[in-house]
């Protein structure tokens, strides 16, 4: 029988097992589960979301702290134009991150980073080029593109020695914007390596609008097959989105895809940056629990364990330490919807409704972003006499898509103690 293991991604002169892990900020996708699929020979993704604050957290920097100080003087104020973030400590931040993970490199596997157009940090452009440029001087093998057409940013890294040998991959829910990016890697000369076609059963943002229920990765991907086969291209496909087993992967590549991306089955392993108290959340999660809502201040539809504590929550716009989402004019729908919120009778600020400040709920992990599937996890695993789920490592998620027949599901080997009892 045919299994994922049976196939190969090749991505210029390399080589992979068809099993990329998707980014997911903020550090979820940690750079020890990266590193766990890049050493197992798939593909492990960073995400460069909030890296400054990522940094701070890891590795004792100050970068958070340093900005807060500097625009302390705006904390009562609505108006957020002011803040900028310091190119330079974005650039020293992002490279932190990423060379502390490919100093550690090990294994066949491919270490990429996941950038977000979305993440407008107060200049859109130009922390984006700078976060891009960070990640190619420390040396990242590839550079997925997310949460965005991506139209101009190629220009941004056209000039960098590594433009042409770096992989460079876009995500998209869709031919059209597969397309605009494609328009924009002619006029260049540079091509992506690869495009991730993403379904509206994923994690984290949408790439679709309200009626994200009307549509079917299964029926996204033969239209982007078609138009690469029309046009001529070469470019790897790899869908992405209630991709649940091996089996599930194995039909895709069969139908002309390279290999396949995946995410929730892997934010229960021990590897990853959820803490475990929320793993289990993620375990325990029925299906009446996942939604998709418009409270990220984006303005992307998002998925979400409805429990997520940042849910009605209000805390004070956090735009002088943090202010990812501020746009380049600086302002963001949370600060919006923070400050159309009025007061109780006590004088205290209601329940934010409208909006949730993903800066300082992703930071402090409180918004439980998930793909659809996330109501599965608990059959992916044995439920302890606790009644907690046992965890599960990176190894074990991925040689279980590598290997899965029938649809099947191996469960870990229960911890010693248990087997015992057992
Ligand atoms: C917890 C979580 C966080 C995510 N965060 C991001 C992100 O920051 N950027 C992004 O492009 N995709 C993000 N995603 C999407 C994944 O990278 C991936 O493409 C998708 O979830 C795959 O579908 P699956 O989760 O059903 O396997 C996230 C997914 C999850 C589950």
């Amino acid at each position: 029988m045919t299994t994922l293991n049976d196939f190969r991604l090749r991505l210029g002169a390399d080589e992979y097992l068809p099993i990329m892990v998707g980014g997911m900020g903020v550090d979820i996708s940690t750079a020890d589960l990266a590193l766990a699929a890049c050493r197992l020979g798939g593909i492990g993704h960073l995400s460069d979301a909030m890296t400054p604050w990522v940094s701070d957290r890891k590795f004792k920097t100050h970068f958070t702290k340093t900005k807060s100080g500097r625009y302390k003087f705006n904390r009562d104020n609505i108006d957020k134009t002011k803040i900028k973030f310091n190119l330079d400590e974005l650039y020293k931040a992002t490279a932190k991150v990423v060379s502390a993970a490919v100093e550690r490199k090990t294994g066949d596997g491919g270490l990429f980073i996941n950038v977000m157009e979305k993440l407008t940090m107060g200049a859109a452009a130009d922390t984006l080029g700078t976060r891009l440029k960070a990640a190619l001087d420390e040396g990242i093998d590839g550079i997925t593109l997310s949460a965005g057409l991506h139209n101009g940013t190629l220009k941004l890294i056209k000039d960098h020695p590594r433009f042409r040998d770096v992989k460079i991959g876009i995500i998209v829910s869709s031919v059209r914007a597969l397309k605009i990016f494609i328009r924009s890697g002619k006029k260049l000369d540079r091509l992506p390596d690869y495009a991730i076609v993403e379904g509206p059963l994923a994690g984290g943002h949408l790439g679709f609008g309200e009626d994200w229920a009307d549509y079917d990765l299964k029926k996204i991907v033969p239209e982007v097959l078609d138009y690469m086969r029309n046009e001529k291209l070469d470019i790897a496909v790899i869908p992405a989105g209630g991709i649940f087993t091996g089996t599930d992967g194995v039909e895709y590549i069969e139908m002309g895809c390279s290999a396949v991306q995946v995410a929730t089955r892997f934010t229960v392993t021990e590897e990853c940056g959820l803490p475990p108290q929320v793993k289990q959340q993620y375990f325990a999660a029925s299906e009446e629990d996942i939604v998709v809502n418009s409270l990220s201040a984006t303005g992307y539809l998002m998925r979400m364990l409805k429990n997520s504590p940042a849910i009605g929550a209000n805390i004070k716009p956090q735009c002088e330490p943090l202010g990812y989402t501020l746009s380049s004019k600086g302002t963001c729908l949370y600060v919006d919807a923070y400050y159309a919120t009025g007061n109780d009778k006590d004088g205290k600020k209601l329940p934010v409704k409208d909006k949730i400040c993903i800066c300082y709920h992703f930071s402090q992990h409180n918004v439980w972003t998930c793909g659809q599937n996330t109501y599965r996890l608990k059959d992916t695993t044995n439920k302890l006499p606790d009644g907690s789920y046992q965890m599960l490592t990176v190894e074990h998620v991925f040689n279980d898509y590598l290997y899965s027949e029938n649809h099947e599901i191996k469960l870990p080997e229960l911890p010693a103690a248990e087997a015992v009892q057992a």
